[in-house]
């Protein structure tokens, strides 16, 4: 079979970069290889987030440079795939004329067929909520430390200012027999770090049998053999069970670590964002994970400037992050989205200014919780799992890797240790990572 060159370009969360890893295993199988480079492409494939307007005019914009590149060369295939596809279905096709295939997100296993419609010269819309059955699923993993494997996908949460309920669908949990083959075979590859994927982590298993929770998945995973490391990813605050915590105890190879986002530390906001809790609960979760599990660290997500967010209620926000010492959070600048409750209150909304000051603020808060937490780890020694190695610009030799609560670790080294455990001193904190020696 002649072999032809797909280029993946994926923006947005690790779902979309599993969806990438995804699709080029179902490639393979149609004949064709991985390229680095869009220029020597037949198909560019764009894997769309449409969670901020911004992420959402990168990829229109990305893929107005492809079509200038259709151009002069027809043959090449466009795919459009993703959140923002889903969303936009078939006014994609209308906005941009070039695309052959509009991907929905429930529709990624549909791939390998309409590749050959397109093939054809069909220009296809394909965004059905339906889900798939993914038995005949294969994934060819960009080879690395650690695997990215989704336990779940959609929410059925509805916080007034997100978009995925509207672009994932609804909470569906997969089979635990397809994760645990996936992970069997992950770690059968060299794969050492298993990362379970899920907008609510906590939801697995609500629709399987009596039992099967995440718990008990981290259980049977756990069980595998070898030495690797297996996280989590993401909390809800309020469905974080005692079970969980304590398996995280329990179990060598889940790491200590939690991504709970708490997005306001406000309570009149958190109601208008339909979280259902408020601060004095999240700090009561966030004290007891601390409390029982030493060294653990919990990471977070805020947003600036959510419609009608008054300065108070905004440095409530400054004060949760600082109280809590959270040990790092993504920030973000409201950003309204079709369909959203909270997308109606324009009445409400807050200036653009405001909310860059705010996200200003909210950062420099999140640098000094981050070296603060950074500095308590220095003088000791940690468990490091080198994920790659460089040689900078002035001829310095560095691995880097992360240790089991997911800090960042620089280490000079004249040998490529990737994918290796190693102990480390730590001898220096920075903002964003730690630096250590070999021991
Ligand atoms: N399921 C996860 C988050 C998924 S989206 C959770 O429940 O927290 C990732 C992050 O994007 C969110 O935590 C939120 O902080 C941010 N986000 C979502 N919608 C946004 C919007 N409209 N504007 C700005 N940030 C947003
Ligand atoms: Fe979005 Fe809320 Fe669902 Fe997270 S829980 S994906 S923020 S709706
Ligand atoms: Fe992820 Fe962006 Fe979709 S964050 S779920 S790719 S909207």
């Amino acid at each position: 079979m002649e072999t032809k060159k797909v280029y993946i370009e994926t923006l947005g969360c690790q779902m979309n970069k599993s969806d990438a890893e995804r699709m080029y295993g179902m490639l393979e199988y149609c004949g064709y290889t991985q390229t680095e480079n869009p220029k020597e492409a037949d198909m560019l494939i764009i894997n769309t987030c449409s969670i901020r307007q911004l992420s959402e005019d990168k990829a229109y914009s990305q893929i107005g440079v492809w079509g200038k590149m259709k151009k002069s060369k027809p043959s090449l295939k466009i795919v459009f795939a993703g959140c923002v596809a889903q969303q936009g279905g078939a006014n994609v096709l209308k906005r941009a004329p070039y695309v052959d295939l509009v991907l929905g997100t429930q529709r990624l296993y549909e791939l390998p067929n309409l590749v050959k419609r397109i093939e054809a010269g069909e220009r296809i819309v394909s965004i059905d909520e339906k889900p798939y059955d993914e038995s005949e699923i294969k994934i060819n993993r960009v080879k690395g430390v650690n695997a990215w494997i989704p336990i779940m996908e959609g929410c059925n949460n509805f916080c007034t200012y997100c978009i995925v309920p509207y672009t994932r669908g609804r909470e569906r949990s997969r089979k635990p027999e397809l994760i645990i083959a996936e992970a069997k075979k992950a770690l059968a590859d060299g794969f050492k770090e298993i990362t379970l994927l899920g907008q609510n982590v906590d939801s697995y298993g609500k629709d399987l049998p009596e039992g099967q929770n995440l718990s008990w998945l981290l259980r049977q995973l756990n069980a595998l053999e070898g030495k690797f490391r297996i996280r989590f990813v993401t909390n809800y605050p309020t469905d974080i069970t005692e079970e969980v915590i304590e398996t995280v105890i329990e179990l060598d190879k889940v790491c200590e670590y939690f991504h709970i986002p708490m997005q306001s530390g406000d309570d009149f906001v958190l109601k208008k964002m339909n979280r259902r809790y408020d601060y004095a609960t999240y700090k009561k979760i966030c004290d007891n994970i601390r409390f029982k599990i030493p060294d653990v660290t919990i990471t977070s997500d805020f947003i600036a400037g959510f419609p009608g967010e008054t300065e108070e209620q905004f440095e409530n926000t400054l004060k949760a992050m600082t109280e809590l010492e959270l040990d790092y959070s993504n920030t973000a600048a409201y950003s309204p989205r079709e369909k959203t409750v909270a997308a109606k209150w324009v009445d409400l909304y807050i200036s653009e200014d405001v909310k860059t000051e705010r996200l200003a603020r909210l950062n420099e808060h999140n640098r000094a919780c981050c070296l603060k937490s950074n500095q308590k780890y220095v003088g000791r020694e940690m468990e490091v799992l080198i994920e790659n190695s460089e040689v900078r610009k002035n001829g310095d030799k560095v691995i880097t890797g992360r240790t089991r609560n997911n800090k960042i670790v620089h280490i000079p080294c004249d040998r490529d240790l990737t994918g290796k455990f190693v102990n480390v001193e730590i001898t220096r904190a920075r903002t964003w990572y730690l630096n250590g020696e070999l021991v």
